[in-house]
């Protein structure tokens, strides 16, 4: 089963980075996960018909993938505008993202994690341009990220570390209830 994981920070010590490539570590026998780079051009309706090489690879990239991962940080209560981009890219023309499986996680410093984001990004997801059917329930907010990552980068906070196991067990049995 392959997985896009769509991130929406794009500095190198990013957290929701790290996040997902524990994800992707972790949990390597049940899926492969895709970390996709969202280093894109800004959405332009002027060329969403013909896009740059970058745009083209990352829908490809999703179009690909049996289901997404969406990776969300919060700047100021909610989505970053790099997600927001790669969000109108997607919702346009091919509608890669329409009818795909999808699953939300985000990391903050703040105590709420990602809260208001991830509210914001469900609903948007369920717009007319997505229509990307989230896991239901599963709320994953990992608030003050910073104390639940050592030096090197890894998770090393249990109790996130066992919800999330839970939470990966029931997108899975999900997905799999949902494309018999
Ligand atoms: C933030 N941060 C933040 N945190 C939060 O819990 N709620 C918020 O609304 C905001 N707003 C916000 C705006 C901007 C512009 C920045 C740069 C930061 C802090 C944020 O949680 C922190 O920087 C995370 O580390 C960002 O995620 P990455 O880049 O580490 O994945």
């Amino acid at each position: 089963m392959k997985v896009a994981a769509i991130v929406g920070s794009i500095r190198k010590d990013s957290y929701n980075l790290k996040l997902a490539q524990f994800i992707k570590k972790r949990y390597s026998e049940k899926f492969d996960l895709e970390i996709l780079s969202l280093r894109l051009p800004f959405y332009d309706q002027d060329i969403e018909n013909n896009p740059p090489e970058e745009v083209l690879k990352f829908k490809s990239q999703v179009a690909d993938a049996d289901a997404v991962l969406w990776v969300t940080p919060e700047y100021n209560g909610t989505i970053p505008g790099v997600l927001g981009n790669a969000i109108d890219w997607l919702s346009r023309v091919d509608r890669v993202v329409n009818g795909k499986p999808s699953w939300i996680v985000g990391a903050s410093m703040g105590t709420l994690g990602t809260v208001k984001a991830q509210l914001h990004l469900r609903e948007i997801l369920f717009s007319f341009g997505l229509s990307s059917p989230l896991l239901p329930g599963n709320e994953v907010y990992v608030g003050a990220v910073h104390e639940k990552f050592d030096e090197a980068g890894n998770l090393t906070h249990e109790p996130t570390i066992q919800f999330l196991d839970s939470v990966v067990d029931n997108f899975l049995k999900w997905f799999n209830h949902n494309n018999r």
